[in-house]
């Protein structure tokens, strides 16, 4: 037997619809907030093996859903690189500067070690998910999108910095760093017992289309067809980046995640490849009835499409878990 995610992405089955969420363990959930108050050091939470393989299965506990994806966070990669990373309070993620020489001289050992406990927290979940016909992800963020924080150094909103561009040297070394070391942080994944990888681009929206092959074309394929080589599904999520059509005929990942703003019926018209999410998160913050009845806009329209139920972005902090039992229940029975 094979897990729904496979079934659904490799085996391109439509009878079912597997569903997970981005950000199903986090701080919508009081469990978690509970263990976040003890812990206010974001990445040494993330780096607490025991506990991170706890939040992960927390959103298990309540829900019926088809895949776990470890508590981790992008940034865990850039900290791997030793640049400084730093989660505040009610500001989001904060970088310290980029080194080139720091980071052209990172030893693979030295990387694997620093992010172990993230491997090892894979490892407890998966013995705790075995036998349970359930997806285990792993994920990374892409090459562009990591580019984006190393350089911007906090999240972009709308728009890069100024001078962004400014150093082509520094650009392109980081590319390939990045690729080196997002490979091998894959790998560990995998070795450990991650049976899906996502990529989130989450910035590849911020991009004129005639710079997208450099940046997210190009770079992701590469990982694409890594994750491909050691026969693991891949989902690709290139957040807002209007063309997907474009985009999965170039970098060919198994399945596509869709964001919020996308028209799912063009989407389904033009994409050939399995489909992911798609659902506004702020629906689970209005009332059951309007998120029914978008709820079954998406399952009708990809009724006989492979397609992985989950949101257009990740659940928001202030959603009520009740509503997101209510979602799961409501794809579950459709
Ligand atoms: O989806 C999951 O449940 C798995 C865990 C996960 C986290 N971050 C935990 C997290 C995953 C897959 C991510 C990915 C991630 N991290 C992305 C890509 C997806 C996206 O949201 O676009 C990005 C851009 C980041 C970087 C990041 N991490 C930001 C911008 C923030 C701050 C924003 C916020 O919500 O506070 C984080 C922090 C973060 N990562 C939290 C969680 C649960 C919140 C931390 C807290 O408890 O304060």
């Amino acid at each position: 037997m094979t897990n729904p995610i496979y079934e659904c992405v490799i085996n391109k089955n439509t009878t079912t619809t597997p569903i997970w969420f981005m950000r199903q363990a986090g701080r919508y959930l009081p469990e978690f907030r509970k263990i976040r108050k003890l812990n206010p050091n974001f990445i040494n939470l993330c780096l607490n093996k025991n506990l991170s393989a706890e939040i992960t299965i927390q959103p298990l506990k309540r829900y019926d859903l088809d895949a776990a994806i470890i508590f981790s966070d992008i940034l865990m990669l850039p900290y791997g690189l030793n640049q400084k990373v730093n989660f505040k309070k009610n500001f989001g993620p904060e970088l310290g500067p980029l080194n080139l020489e720091e980071i052209s001289n990172i030893d693979e050992n030295k990387f694997i070690k620093k992010l172990h406990p993230i491997y090892e927290a894979i490892k407890n979940v998966k013995t705790n998910l075995l036998n349970k016909n359930k997806d285990l992800i792993g994920f990374v963020g892409a090459p562009w999108t990591l580019l984006v924080y190393m350089i911007n150094k906090v999240s972009p909103k709308k728009k890069l910095i100024k001078d962004f561009f400014k150093d082509d040297y520094l650009i392109n070394r980081t590319l390939i760093i990045l690729e080196k070391f997002l490979k091998l942080h894959i790998e560990q994944q995998i070795k450990n017992g991650a049976t899906v990888i996502q990529i989130f681009d989450s910035w590849a929206g911020l991009l004129e289309e005639k710079n997208l092959p450099n940046y997210v074309y190009n770079p992701t394929l590469n990982l694409v067809n890594y994750v491909k080589s050691l026969n693991i599904p891949v989902i690709c999520f290139p957040r807002e980046i209007r063309n997907y059509k474009n985009f999965c005929e170039v970098v060919k990942p198994d399945a596509i995640s869709i964001d919020y703003n996308i028209d799912p019926k063009l989407i389904v018209k033009e994409i050939k490849i399995p489909v992911q999410g798609g659902l506004d998160p702020k629906l689970l913050l209005s009332d059951k009835e309007n998120l029914k009845k978008e709820t079954l806009k998406y399952l009708n329209i990809f009724k006989n499409h492979p397609y992985i139920f989950n949101l257009g972005h990740g659940v928001l902090p202030e959603t009520d878990p009740m509503m997101v039992d209510y979602l799961v229940k409501l794809v579950k029975d459709y």
